[in-house]
């Protein structure tokens, strides 16, 4: 899907975005439960920071935690994070795709994403969660929140597109797909990770889908 000549899932695509548009998200339906789930003294790895406002808001409120490590791959998103947040965090490029290879070498007690996956190719969504995986330590949890399906809204802006050789509908030209409960858990279960348990969490307001699994 192709928006201002640059695919969606693009790193060119995500880089005009940052140098264009400010990224003060925090998500506060989402930080009302990660900061209640997140263990003391946990190692955190927040994936897709953007311009690093969640990561920033976590450390203020739970500065009991180990480490609060957040990666994006848009090198303007890192940089406006490390300016406007020059402490703790450690602000990384990196690619989601490569990260079995990339962090140092290092492994998270808590791995959070926040409105990502939807933005990859249906192809790509399971690899990124292995590779997350692979970051995840034994007990560890990974956080996960999507758009949640609408199927009104998803038929009426729904766009045609290209996979596997067919075209699908994709609810809108800038996400892949949105997701049901069912999607969520076979991306944890289905796909390489396997997870112990997954638990949801009811969408309160706006339409997420919210999960927590675990590894065993
Ligand atoms: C929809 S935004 C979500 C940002 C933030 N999590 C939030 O909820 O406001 C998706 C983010 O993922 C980043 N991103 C896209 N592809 C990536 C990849 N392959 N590796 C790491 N980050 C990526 C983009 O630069 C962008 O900041």
């Amino acid at each position: 899907m192709i928006i201002d000549g640059l695919e969606i899932n693009s790193p060119e695509y995500w880089e005009l975005r940052h140098q264009r548009e400010p990224w003060p998200r925090t998500s506060g339906w989402a930080m009302d439960i990660v900061t209640k789930q997140i263990p003391p003294g946990a190692s955190v790895l927040e994936i897709g920071c953007g311009q690093g406002a969640f990561a920033a808001k976590l450390l203020e409120l739970r500065p009991d935690l180990y480490s609060v490590t957040a990666i994006d791959i848009s090198p303007t998103a890192i940089s406006l994070a490390r300016e406007s947040f020059p402490h703790v965090i450690d602000f990384l490029v990196a690619d989601v795709f490569e990260l079995r290879d990339h962090l140092k070498g290092e492994s998270y007690d808590y791995i959070i994403s926040i409105q990502n996956f939807e933005h990859w190719r249906l192809d790509q969504q399971p690899k990124a969660m292995h590779q997350c995986w692979t970051r995840l330590n034994h007990g560890g949890k990974f956080f996960f929140t999507g758009v949640g399906k609408d199927w009104s809204l998803d038929i009426m802006n729904a766009t045609e597109m290209e996979f596997e050789g067919k075209t699908i509908m994709a609810p809108n030209d800038y996400h892949y797909n949105n997701w049901s409960e069912q999607e969520v858990y076979d991306l944890f279960m289905i796909h390489p990770c396997r997870a112990q348990s997954v638990k949801f969490w009811r969408r309160r307001r706006k339409n997420r889908v919210i999960a927590e699994a675990t590894k065993a």
